[in-house]
């Protein structure tokens, strides 16, 4: 093409030249520019590790952490370890809210163990934090981002996003879209029989962030509970062989244990990874656009998500809700991308 490029006339060939710049300026700027919340956390750290493993997709701009499976230093360094295994120090990691908005703290260490990470052992990784709190990043980055560009992936209870939007609600100008493991309407919950444990951790949080008017997304325990490890499953990750395949391998094994024998399913969620699945292939997935209202008053239905599936109400629609989604199809995309890894 450039041969033939020489013999055409000077303004033409400018025109090609220019055609061919905005065209690849055209496929960066399709990057998503995200940043991640999360309280790693088993699935936390299989999620991180999936999105470290995806910067042709993924422009990571910082990790940011809240308190949730566990508290917020381990779930701090729980996150460091993740970027430390998938080689990527460069990506700030930024610790956030040490307790939810308003209700007493709960933590998920009967599933994700005491220090937050089952079947794997845990070390204080090289680096340290970045220095600030993810309540001001998140303020500063979203001030001053161009209009609607960046992606907030929300692994944990919504505390952070929540903390800065009530300080500083002019910052839903640089949000394009959050998407939110949490949330449960057909499936039930996993914490109360209708709560699932982000939104039962902080359904104070999660309501600031509903009320904002942001692009939401929710992919609920109705997705995750439909995408469940398999044995074939497992060792088609173990298959890669590499140091990423091992460790995920190693956390999966435990972590799923405990919701096969509570939920007697073949299988186990992967919660937060589905999120990287929709960002990166969201044809794996099928939803709706649905009112969402998050209950926050005490009682039994604290925290759950009630969902107008149906459009009985005929509230305005302000979240998408997928529903169901390719297993397969998510976990062949996982074991594609830990093949990247070390
Ligand atoms: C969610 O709760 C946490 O324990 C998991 O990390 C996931 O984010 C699933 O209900
Ligand atoms: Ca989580």
């Amino acid at each position: 093409m450039y041969r033939y490029a020489q013999k055409l006339p000077h303004l033409l060939r400018s025109l090609l030249l220019l055609s061919l710049i905005t065209a690849t300026s055209a496929q960066a700027a399709e990057k998503i520019d995200l940043i991640i919340d999360t309280d790693p956390g088993a699935d936390d750290v299989v999620a991180l590790l999936f999105a470290l493993a995806s910067p042709q997709e993924l422009n990571i701009r910082a990790l940011t952490t809240v308190a949730g499976n566990v508290r917020l230093d381990k779930t701090s360094r729980n996150a460091r370890l993740a970027r430390e295994w998938a080689g990527r120090e460069e990506v700030p990691v930024y610790a956030g809210a040490p307790k939810p908005l308003m209700r007493t703290p709960i933590y998920a260490e009967n599933i994700h163990g005491k220090e937050g990470l089952s079947g794997v052992t845990v070390h204080e990784p090289k680096e340290g934090l970045a220095q600030g709190s993810a309540i001001n990043y998140l303020i500063d980055t979203l001030k001053t981002a161009k209009p609607h560009s960046i992606t907030i992936a929300m692994l944990g209870p919504q505390t952070n996003l929540a903390l800065a939007l009530i300080q500083e609600p002019e910052i839903v100008q640089g949000i394009k879209e959050v998407v939110i493991m949490g949330g449960a309407h057909f499936n039930g919950g996993n914490m109360t029989p209708v709560a699932e444990f982000n939104l039962f951790a902080d359904p104070q949080a999660a309501e600031v962030v509903l009320k904002s008017g942001v692009k939401l997304t929710y992919l609920p325990l109705d997705v995750t509970h439909k995408i469940l490890t398999s044995e074939t499953r497992l060792k088609q990750i173990a298959a890669i062989g590499n140091n990423a395949s091992k460790l995920v391998g190693n956390i999966l094994n435990e972590y799923v244990k405990g919701d096969m024998e509570h939920y007697g399913l073949a299988g186990g969620p992967v919660h937060d990874a589905t999120v990287i699945a929709y960002l990166l292939k969201p044809e794996l997935f099928t939803g709706r656009a649905v009112n969402v209202v998050v209950d926050s008053r005490e009682g039994p239905t604290f925290g759950q998500t009630i969902v107008d599936w149906y459009d009985g109400l005929k509230a305005p629609k302000n979240a998408f809700w997928v529903e169901s989604g390719d297993a397969q199809g998510f976990f062949d995309l996982l074991t594609e991308r830990l093949a990247r890894l070390q």
